[in-house]
């Protein structure tokens, strides 16, 4: 986080005069950005549609195999069950034609496997373009203790098969949240995650403690930001402070707790492992990739926060590898996120072994996608 900041302030410092015209031009190729991450997904989708046999009978022989192993380990056990579960609302499809996608999480029913992934989805703006009720459940934006302005601008940068971003969790904080968010979801039929942000453990419980007794049913722990100057990716790089927010969380906390993963480590199965072990009732993962971009024309970098995290298509083979290591590693379930922009992409990520599968950035290029993607996932259920 050092680096960050130094980079960060070092970037403001050089690129000073340079900010508003790299503003500018960000603003003006935003349009530009979104049309052609709008061919990447659909050159990505038809990518996936095409590998889609393969790798879901690659994947499939292997749960096969691994099922039949003589070593019946928790990791076969899981997949198995997981597999069987798929098998019976399929027959269930059969037999009734009633669709029951329902799974339950942590105690909590959703009325099917898809959420949106927390900071692509916004109450007013995502519900002027489907009805988010239909969906497995909702994850909201970061909420901190306080309001936070994020990062300063350019914030985002476009990348092939996917975007950077620096947005640095702007909030309007928790009251704000309580007071203007919640009550348009007081008589909605649908899940609400809270996802919570801090730059301390006394933040976070400060935010765990104020959502208690709230509309909200689900709290996701944001510890895997990588951009925030404190906080954040600070907790999920290292599994004993991850474990120890953990287990703060858990005694304040009057819903199931959802710690979200870092792909920024060398080791995720025992980052997942130590919070399991801290009492985390569920898991989710991947957070966006550590990453940069320069301005070929200064030579700086193009965020002006100097890194970003990177998501979207990109990142989904990382994202299917890190849930498959920890769903094979631990017991409770997982929430997987990370490039999913088809119901083929929902789908592999099932296999891999998460219970959930979240949509993030393919919404901001087609704010229907969470809608799309389940259509889409039904097909292969
Ligand atoms: C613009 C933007 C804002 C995000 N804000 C948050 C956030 O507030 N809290 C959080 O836990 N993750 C946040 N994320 C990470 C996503 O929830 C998700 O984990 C990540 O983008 C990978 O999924 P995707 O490739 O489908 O977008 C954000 C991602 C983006 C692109």
């Amino acid at each position: 986080m050092r680096m960050d900041n130094v980079a960060s302030s070092q970037t403001r410092n050089q690129a000073g005069s340079q900010a508003q015209s790299q503003t500018d031009s960000q603003a003006s190729s935003e349009t530009r950005n979104l049309a052609s991450s709008k061919t990447q997904n659909q050159t990505s989708s038809l990518a996936s549609i095409q590998t889609r046999n393969q790798t879901s009978s690659l994947a499939s022989s292997e749960t096969r195999n691994q099922a039949s192993s003589k070593t019946q380990n928790r990791a076969s056990s899981k997949t198995q069950n997981r597999a069987n579960s798929l098998t019976t609302i399929h027959d269930n499809d059969i037999t009734t034609s009633h669709k029951d996608r329902s799974i339950e999480i942590c105690g909590v029913r959703w009325k099917n496997p898809i959420t949106t992934a927390a900071g692509t989805f916004a109450i007013r703006e995502s519900g002027k373009y489907y009805d988010y009720t239909k969906l497995g459940s909702i994850t909201t934006k970061g909420v901190a203790p306080q309001a936070w302005e994020g990062n300063p601008t350019p914030r985002i940068a476009e990348t092939p098969s996917g975007m950077l971003n620096a947005v640095g969790l702007e909030n309007p904080g928790v009251d704000a949240y309580i007071k203007n968010d919640l009550p348009i979801l007081e008589n909605q039929d649908v899940v609400v995650i809270a996802n919570v942000a801090g730059h301390s453990e006394d933040e976070y419980i400060d935010v765990v403690k104020k959502l208690r007794g709230t509309r909200v049913d689900m709290l996701e722990i944001n510890i895997s930001c990588p951009n925030v100057s404190c906080g954040g990716i600070a907790f999920g790089t290292d599994a004993e402070t991850a474990a120890r927010l953990t287990a703060k969380i858990k005694k304040v906390a009057d819903k199931p707790v959802i710690i979200k993963l870092s792909p920024n480590v060398t080791d995720i199965v025992s980052m997942a492992q130590a919070v399991e072990a801290a009492g985390a009732d569920c898991i989710s993962m991947i957070n966006t990739l550590l990453g940069m971009r320069l301005n070929l024309k200064t030579g700086l970098p193009i965020l002006a926060n100097a890194t970003g995290g990177l998501s979207g298509p990109a990142i989904l083979p990382v994202a299917i590898r890190m849930i498959y290591q920890v769903s094979r590693a631990v017991d409770i379930p997982i929430i997987g996120m990370g490039g999913v922009s088809t119901g083929a992409d929902a789908y592999e990520m099932l296999l891999a072994g998460a219970q959930a599968v979240a949509v993030g950035t393919a919404a901001l290029s087609d704010p229907v996608a969470p809608i799309r993607i389940l259509e889409e996932l039904e097909g292969y259920l």
